[in-house]
């Protein structure tokens, strides 16, 4: 029987990203794959990007969609993600079970799903698998440092160590094991801190720590070299995992170089012009700003961060997404100097193409809010972070880019204008060649895992032999 792999990704850009990219080097080695996207993202996707003549090229690929329960006008930002888990909840896991034991995804391909990869929080896809008897592999989208606290989440209620009504922040942790030297409280994912014991996330996540370790294996996107300690940490209940990153390298490393440019999967236009706005900067002078595809931020931390960004004396590129900046906010009443200054300094648009951004020389920081992807993709580029970390795993990234990794700052918690001028000034200046020697050590161990023979080269290989014997 050939081999067919159905991926389904959390309903997030950065989620949909990887899975993409996973779903090409899938492709490139000859496996059929069909990539099952909620119909809200689907037509973003196509909206916004190029993805359907891109994936042309693969007679093996598919694209197919579900309904995620939520009116099309529904904002499915972090505030509201509770709405989503529902509408997922109540309208995408029937349908998916219907979907999957009426085979109707074999319709496109002509051949039925042999192996299932959906995102690590879903687990009624392990049950759903087991129903039909195909093996299912979790892709974890989210930081295995992150993945770790996730799954000793039994061990810390057991323990009562979680929740704790976000209190005493500063109190250490003691039953993540490997991490007790540092992580905090305040360091855990941000759902720990005050949701309740009953609270539909945490049930998810208990869920989750629950289903992953019953799969036939969990694919990260990491290195070893970088996180070897952890690694061994979730070998201990997950044996079989695969660790193929920085998984949008390892994708480059295996495309001609003529289709390398322009493999954007963003789900809002790009606005390209601030690459040639870089070009006019100097080298390492810039600091780039982003909170991803989902947190927000209020009117007044926006001005915050505003402020400091201008007082640092730096030039700063900002992107301000649709809906980031939650209240009333009003330019007419922003300080005229600070607007005087952002005309001469700063660039404020909506959506980047980011990898792009990173990889430019005028890049010197990037203040971020420690979703996964964008710490590794600045980790591969060497760019020092200032970590604004908002939810979900960005708290445990953030600590990890701080006490563990040493390429940044950990500013959680605050948002103050003399806090952000002094992380950028330290991140450019004072502190600079401290964090250009990390950074490149840690660049260095990415670009060495993804080239041929390196660990996440190997891990790949080993992924694509084992879904195309389908032995694990
Ligand atoms: C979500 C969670 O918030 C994050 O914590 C988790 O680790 C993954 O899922 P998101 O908030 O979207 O992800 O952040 P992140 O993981 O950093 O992904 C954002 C993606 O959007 C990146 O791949 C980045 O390159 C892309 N991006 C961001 C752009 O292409 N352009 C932009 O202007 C901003």
């Amino acid at each position: 029987m050939s081999t067919h792999v159905l991926i389904f990704p959390l309903p997030m850009q950065g989620p949909v990203n990887c899975v993409l990219k996973l779903a090409e080097l899938l492709c490139i080695s000859g496996i059929s794959v069909t990539v099952l996207n909620t119909d809200h993202i689907q037509r973003n996707l196509l909206r916004h990007t190029n993805v359907l003549s891109r994936f042309s090229r693969y007679p093996n690929f598919h694209f197919q969609t579900i309904s995620d329960g939520l009116p099309d006008d529904h904002p499915r930002s972090t505030a509201r993600y509770n709405e989503v888990f529902e509408g997922m909840k109540t309208v995408t896991e029937p349908a998916f079970r219907d979907m999957m034991v009426s085979g109707c995804f074999s319709c496109k391909s002509d051949s039925p799903v042999t192996v299932v990869i959906p995102d690590g929080l879903f687990s009624f896809a392990l049950d759903v698998a087991e129903e039909i008897q195909i093996p299912l592999i979790y892709f974890e989208t989210v930081s295995p440092c992150a993945l770790w606290t996730y799954l000793c989440l039994p061990k810390l209620i057991g323990a009562g160590e979680v929740p704790f009504n976000g209190i005493d922040l500063d109190v250490l942790i003691k039953n993540v094991p490997g991490t007790e030297a540092f992580l905090r409280r305040r360091d855990l994912p941000g759902f720990y801190r005050y949701d309740n014991l009953t609270n539909p996330v945490m049930q998810i996540i208990m869920n989750e720590a629950r289903q992953v370790p019953r799969a036939h294996g969990v694919i990260l996107n990491t290195f070893e070299a970088l996180d070897a300690s952890i690694l061994d940490q979730i070998r201990s209940l997950c044996p079989n995992i695969y660790c193929i990153g920085p998984l949008h390298t390892l994708l480059k490393s295996r495309l001609p170089k003529s289709t390398q440019h322009n493999v954007s999967n963003s789900l809002w236009t790009e606005n390209r012009d601030c690459l040639s706005w870089l070009d006019t900067q100097l080298p390492k002078s810039v600091v780039y700003v982003s909170i991803g595809s989902m947190a927000t931020m209020t009117v007044d931390q926006f001005v915050e961060i505003w402020h400091g960004l201008v007082n640092s004396g730096y030039p700063f590129l900002f992107v301000k997404r649709p809906g980031s900046v939650t209240g009333d906010y009003d330019e007419s009443k922003v300080p005229g100097n600070l607007v005087g200054e952002t005309n001469r300094r700063g660039f404020i648009t909506t959506w980047v193409p980011q990898e792009e951004v990173l990889a430019h020389s005028a890049i010197g920081g990037f203040l971020t809010h420690s979703g996964w992807n964008s710490t590794v993709e600045s980790m591969v580029e060497g760019v020092p972070m200032i970590c604004w970390p908002l939810k979900v795993d960005q708290n445990v990234n953030s600590r990890f880019v701080s006490e563990v990794w040493k390429i940044g700052i950990d500013i959680k918690d605050t948002c103050d204008r003399f806090v952000v001028e002094k992380a950028v000034k330290d991140v450019l200046d004072v502190r600079r060649s401290e964090f250009f020697r990390s950074t490149k050590v840690v660049a260095e161990a990415g670009a060495k895992s993804v080239s041929e023979n390196g660990s996440s080269w190997m891990d790949l290989n080993r992924l694509v032999e084992d879904l195309k014997s389908n032995d694990f």
